[in-house]
């Protein structure tokens, strides 16, 4: 397994660390590579990376995203912000698909069973949000309707590609938006099953996508989301 990322090296140490501890299971080693997915030549090498030290690139978790806090309505965003939102979320996701896939076909092409890309968009991208985050809620609906479109074009040729689709997950990313308790309350009267989801139920979700469980799967959006896209709730 190789986690890709921009973050420093103590984050990277701990990260991998977290992989390998006992309990979890990855099929082998686990190692880190910076990686920035907006830089072409980047991605490249943490794909190159990936084949060079395991000989194989089965599954693509295209996770990288970002919600930056002066994203707002279409009169406010700052256009620096909804290009650096659509630079990292989508320009990221396509890099990825456009130099994994090349690897995936490779794998194949000596024997190395299907392949599957996931690629990480939200539940913003089935529905509107009250509280503004348009160029977020942009980034991730190109998500949705480029996977669609990748699963369409590889559906024969070995390769599945599905959407994950997390509801509001407790994350730093969240947290650090939600930064006060007002801003939390007002989230959490729209989820049926009252709290934010955990980063391992959305991990779940992920390994059944990354795996033959799931090999009749492909152009889908997995939502995981503690009930809000099904639900009309009202403030008690
Ligand atoms: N947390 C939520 O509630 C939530 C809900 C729906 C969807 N998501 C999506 O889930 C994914 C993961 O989000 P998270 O909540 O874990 O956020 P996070 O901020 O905790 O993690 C995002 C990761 O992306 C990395 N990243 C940012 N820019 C990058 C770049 N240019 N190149 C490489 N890596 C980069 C960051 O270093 C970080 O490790 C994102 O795509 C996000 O949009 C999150």
């Amino acid at each position: 397994m190789v986690i890709a990322d921009i973050v420093d090296d103590a984050t990277a140490d701990a990260a991998v660390e977290m992989v390998c501890a006992d309990g979890v299971e990855v099929g082998g080693e686990v190692s880190f590579v910076r990686c920035d997915v907006t830089d072409e030549a980047s991605v490249q090498a943490a794909v190159a990376h990936a084949m060079e030290s395991y000989g194989a690139l089965h599954v693509l978790y295209n996770n990288a995203g970002v919600m930056i806090g002066d994203d707002d309505d279409p009169v406010a965003t700052p256009l620096a912000t909804y290009e650096r939102t659509m630079d990292i979320n989508v320009k990221g996701v396509l890099l990825g698909c456009r130099h994994a896939i090349p690897a995936m076909e490779q794998t194949m092409a000596s024997g190395g069973g299907t392949c599957s890309i996931i690629n990480v968009a939200s539940f913003v991208a089935h529905m509107g949000a009250a509280t503004p985050q348009v160029a977020y809620t942009a980034s991730k609906g190109a998500v949705l309707a480029m996977t669609r479109e990748i699963a369409v074009i590889y559906a024969r040729r070995g390769i599945r590609a599905n959407s994950l689709c997390p509801g509001p997950i407790m994350t730093p990313l969240l947290a650090k938006f939600l930064s006060d308790d007002a801003k939390r309350q007002r989230r959490l009267v729209h989820i049926p099953m009252g709290r934010f989801g955990e980063a391992v139920e959305i991990a779940n979700g992920a390994l059944f996508l990354a795996s033959d469980e799931s090999s009749w799967m492909t152009g889908q959006s997995l939502i995981i989301d503690g009930g809000i896209t099904a639900a009309y709730t009202t403030p008690e």
